[in-house]
């Protein structure tokens, strides 16, 4: 169903609360963001309400605080980049019931201004979709928008319960993201190859089963490799693979509409550890007391010519350990083929969008998704509860 968006909006002279994801990584200890893309990527919704002369009322969540305030989670650094970005300070306006009070910074705010709620998980209320919390939330604006599409997977107070209070809309962000995802399972561009790397069958199996009805090809890579190598009958190595994985590996090799690839040959090592030495060898050949690590250099070729003849591609998940130099060659390998291929593109998931940013391959994509888990439920063919919760247009 199509949803407003922030054009339908009546914004002259409004508040209006804008919820983004601006949940950045950072580094461990010091707290230095890592990287900042979440924060840019609203800029056009931000500069769309100040030139129609709304007030901006910024909240996210950061980390998991779990309902209480942590220190090392204030959203402190965060607003001092969200100042350098939109060029102008970035005021701090508390949390409902805390100190300062937003009701009293939102009123000093002019047209124009932006403030930012302090972290949002640090009231119980957030994650409980309280209704409480959400009317004090809604309290603070006349109208509501919503830009975290990140966030639009959890059903809390500030992407769900504060809708039903506003009028509420979907920013620029979200409507981009809506759209590619939306044109990445449903368009007919063909043909059409996704590409699924990660640990464990279980996290991915409803992607690879949704993305099988609305692709050619499914490309398997990753830890989940080894769940494929066992339900084709060739010995797996030594990590432990619960049965139900090795049958549904199965039931996507032999019964699903799409082709299914998997590895013809691996890099395995003795132990998951960095330092472990590689060893490249066929699928026939994975000793017992070895573990599949990522995929051989005859798989990346198979992997890219499939790749190279697509029109377009879907990419979630990397096809080895990915942060271990040795283990690389094979995410780094498909990365250079999708960045190569002349195809739609849409790239997904934490540490698919980090190798994307490592290679500096972020222009050669169609679309890189801000979304992590909401990107992974969206293509697994969810509904998310923050965009439902938006008005219909
Ligand atoms: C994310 O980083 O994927 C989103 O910000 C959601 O964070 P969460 O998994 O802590 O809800």
């Amino acid at each position: 169903m199509t949803k407003k968006t922030v054009r339908d909006l009546d914004i002259g002279g409004k508040t209006c609360l804008l919820r983004v994801d601006f949940n950045v990584p950072t580094e461990p200890g010091t707290g230095r963001i890592l990287d900042d893309s979440r924060i840019r990527a609203p800029l056009p919704t931000i500069h769309h309400l100040q030139s129609n002369g709304a007030r901006i009322v910024l909240c996210s969540h950061f980390g998991r605080p779990k309902g209480k305030v942590v220190e090392e989670l204030r959203m402190t650094a965060i607003r001092e980049r969200a100042s350098d970005w939109f060029g102008a300070e970035v005021i701090d306006a508390g949390l409902p019931g805390q100190d300062p009070e937003p009701a009293k910074v939102i009123a000093g705010l002019e047209p124009g201004d932006i403030a930012m709620l302090e972290n949002l998980r640090f009231e119980p209320g957030e994650e409980a979709n309280d209704g409480k919390f959400a009317e004090a939330l809604a309290s603070l604006a006349d109208i509501y928008v919503n830009d975290a599409f990140g966030a639009a997977h959890r059903a809390h107070g500030s992407t769900v319960g504060v809708a039903e209070h506003l009028p509420a809309a979907a920013g620029y962000l979200m409507e981009q993201e809506l759209k590619m995802l939306t044109r990445a399972l449903e368009s007919d561009e063909r043909p059409g190859v996704a590409l699924i790397g990660g640990a464990k069958v279980s996290d991915k199996i409803q992607v690879l089963e949704n993305l099988s009805r609305r692709v050619d090809t499914v490309i398997v890579g990753g830890g989940m490799v080894a769940a494929f190598l066992k339900a084709q009958g060739y010995r797996s190595g030594k990590a432990e693979i619960p049965d139900e994985e090795v049958h549904t590996a199965g039931e996507l090799l032999f019964s699903s509409e799409a082709k299914v690839i998997t590895p013809s040959d691996v890099v395995v090592a003795r132990e998951f550890s960095e330092q472990a030495t590689p060893m490249i060898m066929s699928v026939t050949e994975v000793p017992d007391d070895c573990l599949v690590l990522d995929i051989g250099p005859e798989t990346r070729k198979a992997y890219g010519d499939e790749i190279i003849g697509a029109k377009k591609i879907i990419w979630n998940g990397p096809m080895g350990v990915v942060e271990w130099p040795s283990f690389a060659d094979g995410t780094y390998a498909v990365a250079r083929a999708i960045a190569a291929a002349d195809a739609f593109k849409v790239v997904g998931g934490g540490s698919t969008v980090s190798v994307i940013e490592e290679l500096d391959l972020r222009s050669e994509i169609t679309h890189v998704s801000t979304g992590g888990g909401a990107s992974l439920e969206f293509l697994e063919g969810k509904e998310l509860p923050g965009v439902a919760a938006l008005d219909d247009a």
